[in-house]
């Protein structure tokens, strides 16, 4: 089969390396952009009196029969046609005849596949800032029934203090409020229009990129045609993205696979969203959220891959570009799976809220308190964390919680106790004191929760 570019070639392509140099088993998810492309191209050119109307006519109405046929799965993409824009081409030319050849008039397809892959990224960015609201929706859900349970707080994984459960998965909402708006700012950056550079350098025909760039949604074309054509930056930065929402899915799911272990029973995922043992009956796994840790270290690699495929190049485009299209897709499909399995595993999972409480009777996670009590009698604070410390240490040994203590044995260790220090020490007080802007006092929580509410309007 002849190629389209066959014209200065003696011999034919050695087979390994077509199918080495071949990107099509690949790069046809973005046919449908390349058509987009194309069709704006097409209009284009028509307009500047560039190609008449009447193959303008011809060639759109063939790329939409193409389009047609790629939504209805009856093209067949062909390894020697290379990638997906040879490979459109190619069934442009069959469909409409030789005219169909006029398409590529004033572009290359370096400009072309720079252009595919923006208008890629920007319609998978704008699915993503909606997959994470949904995981956001999700974790307010839960949130909302969880304001007044309470569980130890953790630093180091030792019992720290006590905090609301919906404190707790507040934070979450917050790590993923930030990864939307890196998606929508990420936007500014996606949308520009790389197409018109040509090759490298720009093209003979007086082409109208700004028009092109209306008609495909950009903000703006790209100033520099050697930039357009090299700039894989947008690419770099969704893996970036991507991959502070892997970290913070893989971080939640941490959480999840020990709260569901038999030592926390915190928390029971659905058993929709578990797997079972071959060999042990009784075993139900936490197979999802495991995978969604494990599935991060893809994401982190296609992201040092491609900064790796760049680093080295020199301007402006080299066939090393091709290679960042894997990596992203994987990123997309990895990223897609996991976002929508974690917001119907959080909204499903069943919060044991009595483990919860009987684990922060069982710490003493409210020694704090007890520091604060006598320093906001006057004590130093310093002073204070000592008594309380052998306060501790001596509960300890007598293995006893502080809630256990008597009067007595609080004012052999400071005359400023009195009874009151029960109430204080108590979980629910000891959460509920923490009123501070931010912290998990439910006062402070509901606040904090209206305004997640309000944010996901
Ligand atoms: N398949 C190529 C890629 O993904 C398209 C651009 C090819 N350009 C070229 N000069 N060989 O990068």
């Amino acid at each position: 089969m002849s190629k389209l570019w066959g014209g200065r070639f003696t011999k034919e392509t050695n087979k390994l390396v077509e199918e080495f140099t071949a990107s099509i088993a690949f790069d046809q998810l973005l046919a449908l952009e390349d058509i987009e492309g194309s069709l704006a191209h097409v209009q284009m050119l028509g307009e500047t009196g560039i190609l008449p109307q009447e193959d303008v006519v011809t060639i759109k109405q063939g790329l939409l029969r193409i389009k047609d046929k790629v939504q209805q799965g009856e093209v067949e993409f062909l390894v020697e046609d290379e990638d997906i824009h040879m490979n459109i081409e190619r069934l442009l030319i069959e469909e409409v005849g030789a005219v169909g050849g006029k398409l590529h008039t004033g572009r290359s397809r370096n400009d072309q596949v720079a252009t595919d892959m923006h208008l890629y990224l920007r319609n998978r960015t704008l699915e993503f800032i909606d997959l994470v609201k949904a995981v956001q929706e999700a974790i307010v859900k839960q949130a909302k029934e969880h304001v007044e349970t309470i569980l130890p707080g953790y630093t180091h994984l030792q019992r720290a203090q006590p905090v609301s459960f919906a404190h707790h998965l507040l934070a979450y909402f917050w790590m993923f409020e930030r990864d939307k708006e890196r998606l929508q700012d990420s936007l500014k950056r996606i949308n520009v229009l790389p197409l018109g550079a040509g090759a490298l350098a720009g093209t003979t025909f007086p082409i109208q990129r700004e028009r092109v760039a209306e008609l495909l949604g950009f903000d703006h074309i790209y100033p520099n045609s050697m930039d357009a054509v090299s700039d894989r930056d947008f690419i770099v930065e969704f893996l970036g993205i991507a991959s502070t929402l892997m970290m913070h899915i893989s971080r939640l799911s941490e959480e999840l696979v020990v709260w569901s272990s038999q030592e926390f029973q915190f928390v029971e995922l659905d058993d929709s969203f578990c797997t079972g043992s071959s060999i042990m009956p009784q075993k139900k796994n936490p197979d999802v959220p495991e995978l969604l840790r494990a599935k991060t270290g893809r994401v982190y690699g296609n992201l040092f891959g491609l900064l790796t495929v760049l680093k080295g190049l020199p301007l402006a485009y080299n066939k090393d570009m091709q290679e960042d299209k894997e990596g992203m897709f994987d990123t997309v499909a990895t990223l897609d799976g996991s976002l929508r399995l974690l917001a119907p595993m959080i909204e499903t999972m069943t919060v044991n809220t009595d483990k919860m409480k009987s684990a922060v009777q069982q710490d003493y996670s409210n020694a704090t308190d007890i520091a604060d009590y006598l320093a906001k009698k006057g004590v130093p604070f310093r002073d204070a964390h000592e008594v309380i410390g052998k306060i501790v240490l001596y509960a300890i040994q007598h293995k006893k919680y502080l809630l256990d203590l008597s009067m007595e044995e609080y004012q052999e260790f400071h005359a400023e106790f009195q009874e009151d220090i029960f109430s204080v020490l108590d979980p629910t007080n000891v959460v509920a004191a923490r009123e501070s802007a931010g912290g998990t006092g439910f006062v402070q929580v509901k606040e904090q929760l209206g305004k997640a509410i309000e944010l996901l309007k």
